[in-house]
């Protein structure tokens, strides 16, 4: 079976919220080893998060945790991290989602790992970093939002914030965190030695924030406003709803061709493309009323016909349409499940799972599901024999409470 592009590398995994376990699961199916450490006695908060114990059927769907082994490791005891140290000399990459100083804590710091393997890549991924006043302060994805400012640029412009209903800042945090990783293997490549990765959330949104909200600020002390974009979610005759994202002109024009309103709409281009800067502009009162009054032209109109009548009609007329989908739909979406993100596979138990497939598509190797999530310590003794451990070490050691 063709494993992937990152076959061969070995990554040992102590993270258990999203950010980390989203970026090892992009590693898994790429074809690395990921091993879990599991704390036998769940001294961390996150421990129970994902229900490492619970064989739930939500365990079954999950990605976050395919492609990996668990070993349990009680690192608060000196045979835990020989067992651990040894590890470390057969793996290319440890990734950590503790706030900092957890690691050293643990006997498992980057100035520790590498000098027991100086090709080492440790990366750490936490809110803060691990460097400023605020890398002790614990938190989740509502907090980087917030500290970015990428929160304030949702919700009504004059109304109260709005959380996205999904952590979309552990994401950035996850993708940066894995760009990372690439990198420092990449540079292993030349220099021979591994190197530490830090990644914190708050950066990471706030390097989204500041490559595309910054310069108006910088430049002419105006800021982003809150839900503006010159785009807009209409409601359709059943009920459905339909994003249209304009962008440029000649949509625009294709799309009120299509709708049927009034060709003088054509004109009102100029203000509908000013999207987050209509305040700021001299007219900005007789451009709210045109925008305003072309938005009333533009849902009468979608509410004569079904989400899904408009969607054939806009997919002749060649503008950037999208149904709103729920979950349900999105599984079932052609397109998407022709792009092999919804994929099924055959779980150990005989039962055919379907799970999110990986958006990497390279044309020389593939991304697989090869293990489902395990149980937690599931893989405790096999590990330990490919280290070297015997079976009677092994069961000492589960019997002394450093594995299990
Ligand atoms: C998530 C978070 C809030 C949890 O905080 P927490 O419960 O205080 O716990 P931590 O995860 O930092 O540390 C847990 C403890 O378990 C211990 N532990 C973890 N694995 C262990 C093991 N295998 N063996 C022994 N002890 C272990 C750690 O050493 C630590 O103990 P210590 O502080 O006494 O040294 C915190 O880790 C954090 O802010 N992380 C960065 C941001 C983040 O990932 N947020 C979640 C995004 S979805």
């Amino acid at each position: 079976m063709v494993k992937g592009p990152l076959d061969g590398i070995r990554v040992i995994d102590f993270s258990r919220f999203m950010i980390g376990p989203l970026a090892t699961t992009i590693l898994g199916d790429m074809g690395a080893d990921v091993i879990m450490i599991e704390d036998p006695l769940s001294r961390s908060a996150a421990a129970g998060w994902y229900n490492q114990r619970a064989n739930d059927k939500r365990r079954l769907y999950g990605a976050l945790q395919r492609n990996k082994r668990s070993i349990f490791l009680d690192l608060k005891q000196p045979r835990g991290r020989e067992i651990l140290h040894k590890l470390v000399k057969s793996a290319d990459v440890v990734v950590d989602e503790f706030r900092p100083g957890a690691m050293k804590r643990l006997g498992a710091d980057y100035p520790t790992l590498k000098k027991l393997n100086p090709r080492i890549v440790a990366c750490s991924m936490s809110g803060y970093g691990q460097t400023g006043p605020y890398r002790d302060i614990p938190g989740f994805d509502p907090n980087w939002l917030a500290v970015s400012g990428f929160l304030d640029l949702f919700g009504a412009s004059n109304g109260e914030y709005v959380l996205p209903g999904a952590p979309v800042g552990d994401y950035t945090c996850t993708m940066f965190g894995v760009v990372g990783i690439m990198m420092a293997l990449y540079m292993r490549e030349k220099t021979g030695k591994g190197q530490f990765v830090d990644v914190g959330a708050a950066d990471a949104l706030t390097y989204w924030v500041g490559a595309r909200h910054w310069p108006l600020w910088l430049a002419e002390a105006k800021k982003p406003l809150r839900g503006k974009r010159c785009t807009n979610i209409w409601r359709t005759k059943d009920g459905g709803h339909m994003v249209f994202s304009f962008g440029i002109k000649v949509f625009w024009d294709r799309f009120v061709e299509a709708t049927g309103i009034d060709k003088k709409y054509l004109e009102y281009w100029e203000d509908r493309g000013s999207g987050e800067v209509v305040d700021y502009l001299p007219n900005a009162a007789r451009i709210k009323t045109r925008i305003a009054e072309s938005n009333a032209a533009v849902q009468k109109a979608m509410l004569t016909h079904t989400r899904d009548e408009w969607a054939r009609i806009f997919k002749k007329a060649d503008v950037c349409f999208s149904p709103v989908y729920d979950l349900a739909e999105s599984i079932n979406d052609p397109h998407l499940k022709a792009r092999d993100m919804v994929v099924e596979f055959k779980h150990p138990s005989g039962k055919k799972v379907i799970q999110v497939g990986n958006p990497i598509k390279l044309s020389g190797a593939s991304s697989s599901i090869r293990l489902p999530a395990p149980k937690a310590g599931e893989h405790t003794a096999a590990v330990l024999k490919e280290i070297g451990f015997s079976a009677k070490d092994i069961q000492a050691l589960n019997k002394a409470g450093v594995t299990g």
